[in-house]
């Protein structure tokens, strides 16, 4: 078997210009403009590359975009008069503070000060309960692409067995949340996970985000299975200019799951493109 190759760049494309459109109507009929901030404090340089695409497409969709880079000592006050003065403007629909914070910063405080309504990362606990109790909330951007590329290949997620690798806040517990409210049948596997090969080979569908370059390997996976690889890892290369690769070793992998995402390609597009869809929301219901 070859398994499908699911294109996220493809589809976060599709997703960018959807918001576009709408960016366009919401300015026709209520002439606002949505406005997304991103605040990074400190942050090694992967994380000021993120920034620096998101602040890009940001633009590119026609939004508004606010950033504040800041020195990696800020104060936590000094943060928090920053977050104070973004939520009170009106400008400002969507807040998104990279993660993760430096150590002398605690990054559920710095959520939590976030207006619940401009938390377009999904994180503040507010959001997060209701995205556990199947109601109304901005859903975190990355298991919400992992979603949508589900969906693309398979619409029928109900009764499917789900395994999740990694409970992470950002990707794990809310990708498993998601799949629930699909009602897949979802087991969230860790680094204390007991025969963790044998607990993925059971999934239909199988998320990997743990962050442990190519770990997930051909015998691991169900055939025909749907795979979902979040990772995006640096590897060293003979040439030393190394390359990016996901947790799953794709070639090995593609030769058993039904359908796969690659790293690069695979859902990382998807999570700008879909913070770009939660600001655009988060304008609209500004105006409802
Ligand atoms: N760091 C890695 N992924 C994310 C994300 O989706 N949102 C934020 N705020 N920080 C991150």
């Amino acid at each position: 078997m070859t398994a499908t190759r699911i294109d996220g760049k493809a589809f976060a494309e599709k997703v960018c210009d959807e918001v576009s459109e709408g960016v366009k109507s919401l300015q026709a009929s209520h002439g606002v403009t949505p406005g997304l901030a991103v605040v990074l404090v400190g942050g090694d340089s992967a994380s000021q590359v993120y920034v620096r695409n998101k602040v890009r497409q940001t633009e590119a969709c026609g939004m508004k975009s606010f950033h504040h880079i800041l020195d990696a000592t800020t104060s936590r006050g000094a943060l928090m008069s920053i977050i104070e003065s973004l939520n009170a403007d009106p400008e400002v629909h969507g807040i998104l503070v990279q993660l993760p914070l430096p150590d002398h910063l605690d990054s559920r405080d710095v959520i939590e000060a976030i207006d619940p309504a401009k938390d377009v990362d999904g994180f503040h606990t507010s959001n997060v309960g209701e995205l556990w109790t199947s109601g109304e909330s901005f859903i975190p951007c990355t298991p919400l692409g992992c979603l949508k590329l589900l969906k693309s290949v398979e619409p029928n997620i109900a009764g499917k067995n789900a395994v999740v690798i990694g409970r992470s806040n950002i990707v794990g517990r809310p990708m498993a949340a998601l799949l629930l409210n699909e009602s897949a049948t979802v087991a969230i596997a860790h680094s204390k996970t007991q025969n963790l090969q044998s607990v993925c080979r059971q999934a239909d569908i199988l998320v990997a985000a743990v962050g442990r370059p190519q770990m997930v390997k051909a015998d691991w996976i169900k055939p025909g299975a749907i795979v979902l690889d979040v990772g995006i890892n640096r590897i060293e290369t003979d040439d030393g200019k190394g390359k990016l690769v996901g947790d799953v070793d794709f070639d090995d992998a593609s030769k058993v799951a039904g359908a796969i995402t690659p790293v690069p390609g695979g859902p990382g597009p998807m999570t700008i493109a879909c913070l770009l869809a939660n600001t655009l929301e988060a304008a609209k219901r500004s105006v409802s």
